[in-house]
């Protein structure tokens, strides 16, 4: 069944998420506070307080990736996972932009170049790549290191550490980021490439990803 994205269900999957994640310790500053209120039977009773629900947002993923193989979902639901503990909204998969991604990932076959598909300064989608040696790198190896970039991000001064990359991680939670497709390869050299491409793009300079 094909759903648009303003049918119901598309809004009662973002229903069911935002009422799974109101129980969640939000890691975001501002929500934190919202939720002292709530958590503080938890803490009179001794109960830790809920994370993120993982089941919640991978069933979220599964309804926001019509006709996927494994592999989509895969990488859907590690981006939404990731962006869960931002509370923002889970990304939809699209067709189109995996089209795109595969078109790419299939030029890098021969040579498994860790390169992006758009002129450096002249993205007209978001991109993330990745490159790893030999075959078992699968996608959530992938977003888990791009998402592991966000130690060296400061949401305060919304800076990256001197020497560091941060933007692999800010456009996974970009918040007006809506859509994704990715693709992976394996190359004829024996390793692995994967790229995610991402719509409305993230990482516009001056401003903060949430
Ligand atoms: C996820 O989906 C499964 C299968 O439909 C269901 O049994 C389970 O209760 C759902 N979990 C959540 C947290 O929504």
């Amino acid at each position: 069944m094909k759903i648009s994205q303003s049918s119901p269900l598309y809004l009662l999957c973002l229903i069911s998420l935002i009422t799974n994640t109101n129980s969640t310790t939000p890691l975001h500053p501002a929500a934190s506070q919202l939720s002292n209120a709530q958590n503080t039977q938890e803490i009179v009773t001794g109960h830790r307080p809920k994370r993120p629900d993982k089941e919640g947002v991978y069933n979220v993923s599964k309804d926001l990736c019509w006709g996927c193989i494994s592999e989509a979902l895969e990488y859907l639901f590690a981006h939404n996972w990731i962006r869960a503990q931002k509370l923002e909204m889970p990304l939809i998969w699209d067709s189109q932009l995996e089209k795109y991604a595969r078109s790419w990932a299939i030029q890098r076959k021969s040579d498994c170049s860790l390169q992006h598909s758009f002129p450096e300064g002249n993205f007209k989608l978001g991109e993330n790549i990745y490159w790893g040696s030999g075959t078992s790198w699968e996608p959530t190896d992938a977003v888990n290191a791009w998402a592991s970039e966000e130690k060296f991000y400061s949401y305060a001064t919304n800076t990256c550490q001197a020497g560091k990359e941060c933007g692999h991680y800010t456009q996974i939670v970009w918040r007006n980021t809506r859509r994704i497709g990715c693709a992976r390869v394996e190359c004829d050299d024996g390793d692995v490439f994967m790229n995610c491409n991402y719509g409305p793009p993230g990482n516009i300079i001056g401003e903060r990803p949430y």
